[in-house]
């Protein structure tokens, strides 16, 4: 186990903002409301993308809020000790954010109507996004090469540990009525999972507000909010060069890993995940 990390329950959490005595108290004592909806995704895999969807739904469009409010403010992180204090005592219906590993969601969630937006990504993108994001923020264990960085995805020692492992967790609420699975590259495909959104959350939406939604959720214009785009924290949690809004695209991966690589990620993939329908992946 690397001290480069919060433990806890075998699984590494940042260094910044996290305690064991918070995630357990979220775990054991954090209540779920019917009326909640949870984003819930590994890291990297698309999460701020599909809150500021969720929030523009909700306004049918209107990006006043999405221009006021820090996305981390609108949807709280449930296991962070700031997003925990922020969502335990707020009233109403609330927009929750987490990557917590299945075992250690708050055990409320099971016995909630919450609705939960469950946000997937070819492992081989987030791996790649991982390495640049996590390379220049202050509070994941720094690697020296892709090379090492590659090794610790495998091996899950990231924050919120093995995306396989993750995967096949939540993977178990499939056919839940109250679980929605999406994934990044159908998101960007076409607009059918943003209607998706909009039935599984009961909002009926005109098309120009759609077109809006669309629009003020690009990645052009996510990534000129202040916002949306992290900028606001750059001093606390990324150096300068500390980019949530990268490159935003599907296959990223093929320009950087060898051919070696790609073998060895598709063997490890089959291996890990043979248990599961092949279609959850509308990537490979
Ligand atoms: P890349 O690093 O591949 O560019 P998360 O929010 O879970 O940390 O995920 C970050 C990834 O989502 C980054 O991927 C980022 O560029 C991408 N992303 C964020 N907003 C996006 C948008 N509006 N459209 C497409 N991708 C977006």
């Amino acid at each position: 186990m690397s001290d480069g990390y919060v433990w806890f329950e075998g699984v590494p959490f940042p260094t910044k903002g996290f305690t064991p005595e918070v995630l357990r108290e979220v775990r054991e004592s954090f209540v779920f409301k019917d009326e909640d909806v949870l984003i819930l995704t590994y890291p990297k895999s698309g999460t701020n993308w599909l809150i500021e969807i969720v929030c523009l739904v909700y306004s049918k469009g209107d990006p006043k809020r999405i221009q006021s409010v820090p996305i981390w403010e609108r949807s709280p992180w449930v296991e962070a000790e700031c997003g925990y204090n922020a969502l335990k005592d707020k009233e109403g219906p609330r927009l929750i954010s987490t990557h917590l590993p299945i075992q250690l969601i708050p055990k409320s969630l099971f016995n909630s109507k919450a609705k939960v937006i469950y946000l997937i990504r070819n492992p081989r993108d987030v791996l790649m996004s991982g390495y640049f994001f996590y390379g220049v923020s202050s509070f994941a264990e720094k690697f020296e090469s892709l090379e090492e960085y590659f090794e610790w995805f495998i091996k899950g020692n990231l924050p919120y540990g093995s995306w396989f492992d993750h995967t096949h967790g939540w993977m178990s609420m499939r056919g839940k009525e109250n679980f929605l699975i999406l994934s990044y590259e159908e998101l960007k495909r076409d607009t059918r999972s943003i209607i998706e959104i909009c039935q599984f959350l009961g909002k009926k939406l005109e098309p120009e507000e759609l077109n809006s939604v669309l629009k003020n959720s690009s990645f052009q214009v996510m990534k000129e909010n202040k916002m949306s785009n992290y900028s606001l924290l750059q001093d606390q949690c990324l150096s300068k060069n500390g980019i949530l809004l990268r490159k935003g695209i599907s296959g990223d991966w093929k320009n950087y890993f060898t051919v070696t690589q790609a073998e060895a990620f598709d063997k490890i993939f089959q291996e890990k995940m043979a248990d599961l329908p092949q279609e959850l992946f509308p990537w490979e």
